[in-house]
C-alpha cells in the first residue's frame, strides 16, 4: 500500500513538472510569471491602466513583474530584457512610441517568450514579433471627435480655427488620433488647423503650450481638440487664467473619459470626450491563462468605446469606474 501510495506521487510529479509542494504537503500549481511594462504615470488614464493590470493579476493569481518606464523606451527595452533573463512566461507592454522595438522582440522570440502588446501598437514589419494586440482603435476615436465637431458647427457659416493638442511624438495615439479627426474634418474646408503641437499627454504641458496657443492666436480660435483629457484639463486652465470661458469662448473636444473629464463637463468647461478604455487587465490576465493553456490568441482584440457630449455627463458619471 505504502509502495503504490509512493509510486502515485513519483508519477503525479512527473505528470506536472508545474507543481510546487506547500509546507503542509498539499500541492499548488506555480503561478505563471507576466512580466509588464508600462510607459509611466503621465495621465490619469495611465494611473487607471496600471491598477486595472495590477489589481487583475492579484485576482488571476498571476504573478506580476511590473516595470515602471517613466517615459523613456530606453526603461522599456531594459526591463523587458530583463524579463527574458528571468523567463517569465509571458511578456506585455505599453509602447511608448511606435518604432524601434525590432531588436528587443527578436530577442524574446528566440527565447521563445510570448508577446502581447497592450495599449499601443508598434510599427514592425515582422508580425511574428508579437502574438496579439488589445487596445483601442484610436483612428476610430480621433474620427469619433471630428465627427462631434462637423455635427456641432453644422451651421456655423465661417472659418472655424482649431488648436490641437498632440500627445507623446512618435505614439501610436498620437498619430492615429490625428490621422482619424483630419480625415473627417477635411471633408468641409471652412475647418482649419491653425496651431498643432506636442502637450506629451500630460497636464502640465498642456497647460503650457495651450497658453502659447493663446498667446499667438488669442481670440481666432474656436476649437481646441486634444488627444487625452490630462491635456485639455491642462488647457482649461490656461484659457481660464487667459479670462476666457472655455467650453463657450473656445468648444473643447479631448479623449479617454476619465473621471476629471466628467467633473470638469459637469462644471460645463469640457464639451466633449471621446472614450478610451484603461481597464484592460482582466482581458490580458485572460489572454496570458488562454496562452499558456496552449490556446492561440485572436491578432487583434479591439476595446469597444462611446462617446460622452457635455449633456450626458452627470447622468454617466456615477456609472463610470475610472
Ligand atoms: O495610449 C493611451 C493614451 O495614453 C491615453 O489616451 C493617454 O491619456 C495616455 O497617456
Amino acid at each position: 500500500m505504502k509502495q503504490l501510495q509512493r509510486r502515485t506521487l513519483v508519477t503525479a510529479l512527473a505528470a506536472a513538472p508545474v507543481a510546487l509542494m506547500l509546507p503542509g504537503g498539499a500541492f499548488a500549481q506555480k503561478p505563471i510569471v507576466l512580466g509588464f511594462s508600462q510607459i509611466g504615470a503621465e495621465s490619469e488614464w495611465r494611473t487607471a491602466n496600471s491598477e486595472s493590470i495590477k489589481s487583475s493579476a492579484k485576482e488571476a493569481g498571476i504573478e506580476l513583474k511590473f516595470a515602471d518606464a517613466q517615459q523613456k523606451q530606453e526603461n522599456q527595452i531594459k526591463a523587458i530584457r530583463s524579463f527574458i533573463a528571468q523567463k517569465v512566461d509571458v511578456i506585455a507592454f505599453s509602447p511608448v512610441v511606435e518604432s524601434g522595438w525590432g531588436a528587443v522582440l527578436r530577442e524574446a522570440k528566440a527565447a521563445k517568450i510570448p508577446v502581447i502588446l497592450t495599449d499601443r501598437a508598434v510599427n514592425e514589419k515582422d508580425e511574428s514579433l508579437w502574438v496579439s494586440f488589445m487596445g483601442s482603435d484610436f483612428v476610430e476615436e480621433g474620427r469619433k471627435a471630428g465627427r462631434w465637431l462637423v455635427e456641432k458647427m453644422k451651421d456655423q457659416k465661417g472659418e472655424v480655427n482649431i488648436v490641437e493638442l498632440q500627445g507623446t511624438v512618435g505614439s501610436a495615439p498620437a498619430i492615429d488620433r490625428k490621422k482619424g479627426f483630419e480625415e473627417i474634418i477635411k471633408a468641409d474646408p471652412k475647418f482649419k488647423i491653425i496651431r498643432s503641437q506636442t502637450g506629451d499627454f500630460t497636464r502640465a504641458k498642456g497647460k503650457e503650450v495651450m497658453e502659447a496657443f493663446l498667446k499667438a492666436e488669442g481670440k481666432k480660435i474656436n476649437v481646441l481638440y486634444a488627444h487625452n483629457d490630462d491635456m485639455a484639463i491642462g488647457a482649461i486652465q490656461a484659457i481660464e487664467e487667459a479670462g476666457m470661458k472655455p467650453a463657450k469662448d473656445i468648444v473643447i473636444i479631448s479623449i479617454d473619459a476619465v473621471k476629471g473629464a466628467f467633473e470638469a463637463m459637469i462644471a460645463g468647461k469640457l464639451n466633449v470626450s471621446v472614450e478610451c478604455s484603461p481597464l484592460l487587465g482582466p482581458q490580458l490576465m485572460q489572454a496570458v491563462k488562454d496562452l499558456k493553456a496552449g490556446k492561440t490568441l485572436p491578432r487583434r482584440i479591439v476595446t469597444e468605446e462611446g462617446i460622452f457630449p457635455m449633456e450626458t455627463a452627470a447622468a454617466e458619471f456615477p456609472k463610470r469606474k475610472y
